[in-house]
């Protein structure tokens, strides 16, 4: 059996999440289609199969967290590869400076199917939320989403949800420079 003994102690238990990337990052809409805003998202999770929730964290200093604690629903928006620039431009500016954030970074927001808050015409899955409840875990504050609709463009799916080899989402690793993302083996 290995030597475990040439495990080295972190100590510093701040640090630790890091070993929880990479992660799938997803992009997240809220506003309106006339006023739309999207935040990059790394932290999120499913959180019950029935009801259908999903939870997403955001610390209280994004606009995104005070427009959708407002308006009350959100999109989960799967990017592929191709939209890997624009994940970083969402994620590096906020709206509050940008209004146009969600535009310069190369997206085009269409009216979701059932909630207010707009979609990404450019991603493939669309999953459509209303506010179930926002808990306050740290110096994250975890939105709990109830899925009201799901959209998937049928030209990725396979039996179970999409398939590997037509659809490669974004998985990020968190780095020093914050900028690196890789694709998965399939
Ligand atoms: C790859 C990536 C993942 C991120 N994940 C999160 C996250 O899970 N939660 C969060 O609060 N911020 C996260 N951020 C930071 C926000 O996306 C960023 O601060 C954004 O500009 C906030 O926009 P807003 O102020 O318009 O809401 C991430 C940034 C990047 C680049």
């Amino acid at each position: 059996m290995e030597n475990l003994n040439l495990k080295k102690s972190i100590g510093n238990t701040e640090l630790c999440y890091r070993y929880l990337y990479p992660r799938l990052t997803v992009l997240v809409t809220s506003g309106s289609v006339e006023k739309p805003n999207a935040i990059t998202i790394a932290w999120s999770t499913p959180l019950s199969v029935d009801p259908p929730l999903i939870g997403i964290l955001i610390t209280k200093k994004r606009f995104s967290h005070k427009i959708i604690a407002h308006n009350k629903d959100f999109v989960i928006n799967i990017p592929d590869l191709s939209h890997v620039k624009g994940c970083f431009h969402v994620g590096s500016v906020s709206g509050k400076i940008e209004p146009d954030k969600v535009k310069n970074a190369g997206f085009t927001v269409e009216k979701s199917e059932k909630i207010n808050a707009p979609r990404i015409k450019e991603c493939r899955i669309n999953i459509e939320c209303t506010l179930e409840n926002i808990i306050t875990t740290g110096d994250h504050d975890l939105f709990v989403g109830k899925v009201i609709h799901t959209s998937i463009d049928s030209k990725i799916e396979d039996d179970w949800a999409f398939d590997l080899k037509l659809f490669q989402p974004v998985y990020w690793r968190q780095s020093k420079d914050l900028k690196e993302t890789f694709q998965l083996d399939v």
